[in-house]
């Protein structure tokens, strides 16, 4: 029996995203080389060009740069001028989905603008792709933020427009015609989910369905790098889950790079590779996702871990915990367990070899960053000696711990 052929095989996800793949020059039509070129050319439209290996080569440091970057915004009628960001230092490789969490006024809003050009840096340098997008002007920046797509929190649709048109619109902007556009916007449609919904306003549309607009406009001009500025803030859990799912697919699938903030720790966890933790206009703390969430240095990451399950102290021990050890009481400790160690039988083994009596008290195991992420709370007896012993045990076995208090 013959086998299917391989595109029967694939998801309806994967089946659009290998329509919009870049493809050779010569097979390109629709928007900048084909019936318009010409005239997309005169007026300084270029496409994404994907050459990766020449352009990682180039830019080994990031493919999304900021180097000592500082942004005041001079005062108003006379007040004091604020200072947005403060000497920030923060680099996103090509392919790479970075989040930066941060609380409401931290200067997200204000990192994200000065990626897209929107705002220029007061001192410091904004590399996008190897180009100094502070140093444009304003002519100049087209092009770039045409390689630059951008998702809102509140979608930014055009009331007025049919979804397929909403789509459509930036490249109706670069002169693109109509079979070009159809060409293009189709598979995005159907990429996110949307075919069915071509001809609905957004009016008609929940949510979630809408940001799968934006997304898909975001796309129509084969953008390298997405922004998102709070996309998912508006959406209810389970929206938020599909639509960080979809990105993800599409960011494995096209090889973007994504650059997203957000005050949600839940954003961070499912689909970004790396954080940065924004306070006061200062990066303070920036790492690996599971880095950070095994341990996580500056009290603003901690506040924003707390509310993560297995994190968060239980009420009933947390009342109990006190500072200083506890004569005949036991320390209580947090584990973190990773990777290939997290679901090592750890615990009966310290019991086992070093004779010490472990309770758990509480624990969860979760994916964080694609991997396995547990952590336990457990009391463990014996004083300052069993303790420093079996911390000396988990720590050989390259597991992070934290004595977080003693409980009588
Ligand atoms: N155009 C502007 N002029 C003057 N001050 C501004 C301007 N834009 C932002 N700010 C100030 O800069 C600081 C950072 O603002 P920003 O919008 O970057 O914060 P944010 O982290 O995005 O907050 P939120 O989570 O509430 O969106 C705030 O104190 C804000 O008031
Ligand atoms: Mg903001």
């Amino acid at each position: 029996m013959a086998h299917p052929a391989p595109q029967a095989l694939r998801s309806p996800l994967q089946r659009a995203l290998s329509l919009l793949r870049p493809s050779p020059v010569s097979e390109r039509t629709p928007i900048a080389r084909g019936a318009d070129a010409s005239s997309a050319h005169a007026r300084g439209i270029e496409l994404a060009d994907r050459a990766p290996d020449r352009e990682a080569r180039q830019h080994p440091e990031g493919f999304i740069c900021l180097e000592s970057v500082s942004k005041v915004y001079p005062g108003r009628h006379g007040g004091p001028a604020v200072a947005a960001l403060d000497g920030v230092d923060l680099s996103v490789a090509r392919g790479e989905i970075v989040g930066v969490i941060g609380r409401s006024g931290a200067g997200k809003s204000t990192l994200i603008r000065l990626v897209n050009g929107l705002e220029k840096p007061t001192s410091g340098r904004v590399v996008v792709d190897g180009i100094d997008v502070g140093a444009l002007d304003e002519r100049a920046l087209g092009p770039a933020r045409r390689s630059i797509g951008m998702i809102f929190q509140h979608f930014n649709l055009l009331s007025s427009r049919t979804v397929f048109d909403n789509v459509a619109l930036p490249l109706e902007i670069l002169g693109a015609d109509r079979a070009g556009i159809r060409r293009r916007v189709e598979p995005l449609l159907d990429m996110v989910g949307l075919a069915d919904k071509r001809d609905r306003y957004p009016a008609e549309l929940s949510g979630g369905q809408k940001q799968r607009v934006g997304i898909a406009r975001a796309l129509a001009t084969e953008p390298k790098v997405l922004l998102s500025d709070e996309a998912t803030s508006a959406l209810d859990p389970e929206t938020t889950a599909s639509i960080l799912d979809l990105l993800a697919g599409i960011q494995r699938e096209l090889g973007l790079t994504i650059l997203m903030i957000t005050h949600e720790m839940a954003v961070i966890r499912r689909i970004a590779h790396r954080v940065a933790v924004i306070d006061g206009g200062r990066i303070v703390e920036q790492g690996t996702v599971a880095d950070v969430f095994a341990a996580p240095s500056h009290a603003t990451t901690r506040s924003f871990l707390g509310a993560e399950t297995g994190r968060s102290v239980p009420a009933w021990i947390a009342e109990r915990l006190q500072q200083a050890p506890v004569e005949g009481g036991k320390a209580v400790l947090r584990i973190v367990f990773r990777g290939e160690h997290a679901t090592d039988p750890v615990l009966s083994q310290l019991s086992r070899e070093l004779g010490i009596d472990v309770n758990i008290l509480s624990g969860s195991i979760e994916r964080i960053a694609g991997q396995p992420f547990g952590i336990l709370l457990v009391a463990l007896p014996g004083g300052a000696e069993a303790l420093a012993r079996a911390t000396g045990f988990l720590a050989d076995r390259e597991l992070h711990t934290e004595v977080i208090g003693h409980v009588r």
